[in-house]
């Protein structure tokens, strides 16, 4: 493998900037990554095929960090477009691969749709980049992976049980198929597991943007609280909890963003401990259903309408992360709290209603 570091650093350990190819970049957590880059340096292309997201994020990008991301309109299933981005971009250095379909229950309808986009997509990625001689790679894994886990906090330690989706199935499998490809010696690889990003960029330029009914929680409370659903439904409120809700790890998605600039560095700098790793990232926190509904109360003084009902169909109880790992090895802790998650994504919401973003 090529040492990266010679082009990567000069000789004061200087950041020259280099090129990073972010897939699903115009989505949720890929437009907050991308902004974290430019923020730190770095000089993004964006791969996106607008699946599940807007060109005009790229605009929104321009606004926050005053620079334009290169954008290029790809279907990452499809592996003749995505040479084509790596034969005009002969200067990427590494990958932070994001682009996927993400909803659980949707992967129950349509399995295969799911297990075609995610897989042919990661599979695609790692072939071109293999042909191009580029090493590294930053994935996007989930805390599904841990399923219902037998300890708390759970930390990358813990078995990653038989997947309840073939969402979740897709990320396990990604996950081996990285693992393996790391063992040839072509590639260095971190997968960072995600908790329960939520939140919008402080700007309220960019944040999440569900199509449809949305699936998460903090979604569906914004656009309850706007009116655009009639009543938030908690799923459960028998659960072996304190307040009988389920309990979830939340992150501000800003924080999420930072670790991966964290990440790519390491991969860059070649510090990494094993060629390829996993880091947890979460605030090591859990707040129940009912908690998250207060914190939205107390930070926007609106009261919000909700009703108990059935349990949701593969919930887990609790989980909550161990994310010690990351704090000492990629030297990244998150720093907002709940009220800083449930502010911004009213900002954004407000925003979204107010029609001051598309
Ligand atoms: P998102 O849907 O907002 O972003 C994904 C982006 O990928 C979209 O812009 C979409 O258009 C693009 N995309 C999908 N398939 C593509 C393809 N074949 N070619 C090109 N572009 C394609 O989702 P997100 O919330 O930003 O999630 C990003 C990643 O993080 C996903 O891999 C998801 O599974 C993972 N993840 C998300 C969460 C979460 O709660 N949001 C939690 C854990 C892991
Ligand atoms: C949180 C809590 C619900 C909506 C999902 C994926 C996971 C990961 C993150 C990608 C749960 C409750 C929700 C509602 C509710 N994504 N809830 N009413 O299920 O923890 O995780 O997103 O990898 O794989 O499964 O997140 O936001 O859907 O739910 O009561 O209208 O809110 O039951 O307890 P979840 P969520």
């Amino acid at each position: 493998m090529e040492p990266l570091s010679k082009f990567a650093f000069n000789n004061n350990q200087r950041l020259m900037k280099p090129k990073i190819l972010v897939t699903g970049g115009t989505g949720y957590i890929g437009s907050h990554t991308v902004v974290e880059l430019q923020k730190s340096g770095f000089d993004v292309v964006i791969a996106d095929n607008l699946c599940n997201s807007k060109k005009e994020i790229v605009d929104q990008i321009e606004k926050i960090t005053g620079k334009r991301p290169k954008f290029e309109k790809v279907d990452l299933k499809n592996r003749e477009q995505i040479s084509q981005l790596f034969d005009k971009n002969t200067d990427i250095k590494g990958v932070i691969h994001f682009a996927a379909y993400k909803a659980v229950g949707e992967s129950m309808q349509f399995p295969l749709m799911y297990y075609h986009n995610n897989l042919f997509s990661l599979i695609n990625i790692l072939q071109v980049m293999m042909k191009h001689n580029i090493n590294n790679f930053v994935f996007s894994s989930s805390c599904t992976v841990y399923g219902n886990p037998d300890y708390l906090p759970v930390s990358e330690k813990a078995h990653v049980k038989p997947a309840i989706s073939p969402y979740g199935n897709t990320k396990q499998m990604s996950e081996e198929i990285i693992s393996d490809t790391v063992q040839t010696g072509n590639l260095r690889s971190i997968s960072l597991r995600y908790f329960n990003p939520v939140g919008a960029h402080n700007s309220g330029l960019i944040g999440e943007l569900p199509f449809g009914i949305p699936n998460n929680l903090v979604p569906f409370i914004t656009q309850a609280a706007i009116g655009k659903r009639k009543i938030l439904k908690v799923f459960g409120n028998d659960y072996q909890t304190p307040d009988g809700t389920c309990i979830r790890d939340y992150i501000h998605i800003e924080d999420l963003a930072k670790a991966h600039v964290a990440a790519i560095e390491r991969l860059l700098k070649l510090k990494q401990k094993d060629d390829y790793e996993v880091f947890n990232l979460g605030t090591g926190k859990g707040y129940s259903v009912l908690e998250v509904i207060k914190a939205f109360e107390e930070a926007t003084k609106i009261k919000l309408q909700y009703e108990f009902t059935e349990r949701r169909p593969g919930d887990v109880p609790q989980v909550w992360a161990d994310s010690s790992l990351a704090n000492n090895e990629l030297g990244w802790k998150a720093q907002k709290d709940l009220r800083d998650m449930m502010k911004s994504a009213w900002k954004w919401e407000k925003n979204l209603e107010a029609g001051k973003i598309f």
